[in-house]
């Protein structure tokens, strides 16, 4: 059985969470490789509507193991408290395991996150306050505290005290604010251990068992390319790589046992945060797709922007993912508008250009060039079969698929798992 990596092509809340745990029914495995409690995930289940954001989507599958990658950053307090609310409405959490190399964040990066957001004043990334940037910061730098390290309370002081008395530093000498208290967080961290010890495990080798036993692996990201370090909208973007190749790096798995790679992408594009986005629309019609869609954070409840689809974007991810498929979620979103735009170039400096630039200053600049498609007005929710939608609807999607050149697999048209279309085969 094949890995299937599902990745999200824009920035951020494609609808992953529905098309993984749609997906999981017929998963062995699910890992969450990147990011931390930055990502939110909204997910309808017959257990209700769950808000997910270190929990891999594949829990409310009952047969499948959800595994948190060795990629992802973990704040203790956010997994317990998922764990608990998910105990708490029935649902069972024992297939639930954390790699042992997945750093933690700590009191100190969430301070620091909103220190030097307030210290970029005007140039502010957005973040959502997680301390997610500071902690993979700190991975990098070799200053990182792992799930694996709060299972040895020794080395969990011996690491602490060196990280905490150089943290303490830089919070008191550069942005003279309070120190934060060794025992206090050790205390707090050795607790957090307690309640963390049943679920860590070496994961990796979880993985390379169900691909023994030919059993199918899905493999999640969180946010989407157009917030990748390297390809996104650098400085905008989050911490970690949510590309398909980084589901390598953050779960353990070789790179030749990825057979499909499903990007997931709204029918229009939106982005939370600061940064370019060249479709943003700053009008009624932005609104209306904000209203109508809800479009407002899971994690941070800050209003998305909006904006019309954009090809150039969604096909450079599909051209650094190695999309085999998407799936087009939200297409309801777009029922009611007499007219859709979708960006097939940008402007720039008096010349038409085709690709996604490598800097902000320069994408700043792009103005989109648009070509206008009718809308269907009419509802799509309870439409289950590709030949059933309105003619202007699979227009719009064709013209989709030609643009970012990619076949769709499945259309959403709801955020429950049946208000999906099965266009073509994953597999
Ligand atoms: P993620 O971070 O990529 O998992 O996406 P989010 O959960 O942050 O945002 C997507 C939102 O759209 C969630 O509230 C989903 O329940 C919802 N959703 C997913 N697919 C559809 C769809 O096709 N139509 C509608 N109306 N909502 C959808
Ligand atoms: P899901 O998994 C949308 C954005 C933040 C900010 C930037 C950096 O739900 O798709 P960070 O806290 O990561 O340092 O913030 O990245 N961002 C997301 N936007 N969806 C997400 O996750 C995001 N995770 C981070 O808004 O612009
Ligand atoms: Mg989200």
């Amino acid at each position: 059985m094949p890995v299937i990596a599902v990745i999200g092509t824009q920035w951020g809340d494609e609808g992953k969470g529905k098309i993984v745990d749609l997906l999981a029914e017929k998963a062995r495995v699910v890992v969450r490789f990147s990011g931390g409690d930055n990502a939110g995930q909204t997910i309808v289940t017959p257990y209700g509507k769950f808000n997910l954001h270190l929990v891999p989507s594949g829990i409310f599958s009952s047969h499948t193991v959800c595994v948190i990658g060795n990629g992802v950053v973990i704040n203790p307090a956010v997994f317990i408290d998922e764990i608990n609310q998910l105990n708490e409405r029935g649902v069972d959490t024992t297939r639930l395991f954390i790699s042992d190399r997945a750093h933690l964040i700590m009191p100190y990066h969430i301070l620091l996150d909103g220190l030097e957001e307030k210290a970029r004043a005007g140039k502010a990334i957005g973040t959502t306050g997680k301390g997610i940037g500071p902690a993979f910061a700190d991975k990098a730098s070799r200053l990182g505290i792992r799930t694996g390290d709060l299972l040895d309370s020794a080395i969990l002081m011996e690491k602490l005290r060196f990280i905490l008395d150089y943290k303490n530093t830089i919070l008191t000498k550069i942005y003279g604010v309070s120190p934060l208290s060794l025992d206090e967080v050790y205390s707090q961290y050795c607790q957090y251990g307690e309640r963390l010890a049943p679920y860590i495990r070496e994961t990796f080798i979880m993985l390379e068992e169900a691909l023994n036993r030919k059993e199918l692996i899905l493999l999640e990201s969180a946010q989407g390319t157009l917030l990748d370090p390297d390809f996104g909208t650098y400085p905008y973007t989050t911490s970690s790589s949510p590309l398909a190749g980084a589901g390598c790096l953050g779960s353990g798995l070789s790179p030749n046992r990825i057979s499909r790679v499903l990007g997931v992408t709204k029918a229009y594009f939106t982005r939370v945060g600061s940064g370019p986005m060249p479709t943003e629309l700053k009008d009624e019609t932005g609104d209306l797709i904000r209203e109508r869609g809800h479009e407002y954070g899971t994690t941070t409840g800050r209003p998305r922007r909006c904006g019309w689809f954009d090809a150039i974007g969604a096909r450079f991810s599909t051209r650094i993912n190695g999309f085999t498929g998407v799936a087009i979620t939200r297409l309801d979103i777009l029922d009611h508008l007499p007219r859709l735009k979708i960006c097939i170039g940008y402007k720039l400096d008096g010349d038409i250009i085709a690709y996604f630039p490598s800097n902000v200053a320069t994408l700043e600049k792009c103005q989109p060039v648009y070509e206008e498609l009718p809308g269907w007005q009419a509802p799509t929710i309870n439409v289950r079969q590709d030949e059933k939608l309105p003619t202007e609807a699979r227009q719009y999607i064709a013209r989709l698929e030609e643009l970012i050149s990619c076949p769709a697999n499945l259309i959403s048209v709801g955020a429950r798992r049946e208000q999906t279309i099965l266009k073509t085969p994953i597999l």
